[in-house]
């Protein structure tokens, strides 16, 4: 087995390799003046090649980047290739909201197989919440959660800390976190006419909805809360949420996310709300606390498992 890593995993791929003891193997990444990729590998005929792949910011080069590092594999004679990609990118369309959209997750799907990618494994994937293995579009998906490694980090700073996520599709990775369920309620409201996006009527395209949290389903009030979530864009739940869990009498409020993207400078927005505030490194970010690559690593092997 063997890893190779993109040109943004080359940390990840250190520690992984410390970890499990599997050796890297660096392939050469240009870029040529007009800002095409090039790519070379090395000698990994007969191998199982685990390849690491950091896909945020940038996604659109760096899916290039890595379907080009994947079909050189696969023409070179890997054996097997399975993608480690922390973040996935395009997972929140998982769903046609409107006829004629892309799927795109089911087009990355399908761009991965294309060039011999077989395998993939993803941390807290946005359109599949539980930590399982599955099929995804033909590539065997193995999809795993920061959600214990978060609490745990959190734990040794604020022991006992109760966690909650801060709507009902952040319920499994609470419930694999914690083994309970604690998750609020998170609706859209119309600004136009107060109701909510599925009973609203408006129409125009200057129809605008606010992220309202209702409420939690445990007892906040004195108690140091961790809001935990699979991810952190534009950082609009995580705020309702510590709105709401400070409204009903948290104490410190502690946020943690697996994949942070801090868009339209939320991450300024959340440090000035929360007492502390951590993510993983599956995007690189100042508040990048929680390495995943031990995670990562203890499942490694079974990616290559024909059954
Ligand atoms: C929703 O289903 C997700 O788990 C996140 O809560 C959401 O995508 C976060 O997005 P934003 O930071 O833009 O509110």
């Amino acid at each position: 087995m063997l890893i190779v890593p993109d040109s943004y995993s080359s940390g990840l791929a250190g520690k992984l390799s410390d970890i499990s003891g599997i050796k890297i193997s660096a392939p050469t990444i240009r870029r040529f003046p007009d800002a095409e990729t090039y790519v070379r590998v090395g000698a990994v005929n007969g191998h199982d090649i685990v390849l690491v792949a950091q896909l945020y910011p940038g996604q659109n080069g760096r899916i290039t980047e890595l379907l080009l590092l994947a079909d050189a594999l696969h023409d070179a004679g890997a054996k097997s290739i399975a993608a480690v990609i922390p973040y996935l990118p395009y997972a929140r369309q998982d769903k046609r909201f409107q006829d004629g959209e892309a799927l795109s997750m089911k087009t990355v799907a399908k761009l991965l197989l294309s060039v011999g990618v077989t395998g993939l494994l993803c941390v807290d994937l946005h359109f599949h919440k539980k930590p399982e293995t599955f099929d995804f579009h033909g590539v065997k998906c193995t999809n795993i959660s920061a959600g214990k490694l978060l609490l745990d980090h959190v734990r040794s700073v604020y022991p006992g800390i109760e966690a909650i996520g801060p709507d009902l599709g952040s319920s499994e990775m609470i419930a694999n976190a914690t083994g309970k369920k604690a998750v609020m309620e998170k609706v859209k409201i119309c600004t136009n006419c107060g109701k909510r996006q599925s009973e609203c009527a408006c129409k125009g395209k200057d129809i605008t909805y606010k992220v309202v949290t209702l409420k939690s389903d445990i007892e906040v009030r004195g108690k140091n809360v961790m809001i935990l979530d699979d991810i952190i864009s534009s950082g609009t739940t995580m705020l309702a949420a510590v709105d709401k869990l400070k409204e009903s009498g948290a104490k410190k409020m502690i946020i943690g996310a697996t994949h942070g993207l801090f868009l339209n400078n939320s991450l300024e927005s959340l440090k000035a709300k929360a007492d502390y505030l951590v993510v993983t490194d599956s995007v690189e970010t100042a508040c990048s606390k929680v390495s995943l690559a031990p995670l990562i690593a203890g499942s490694l092997k079974g990616l290559f498992k024909t059954h």
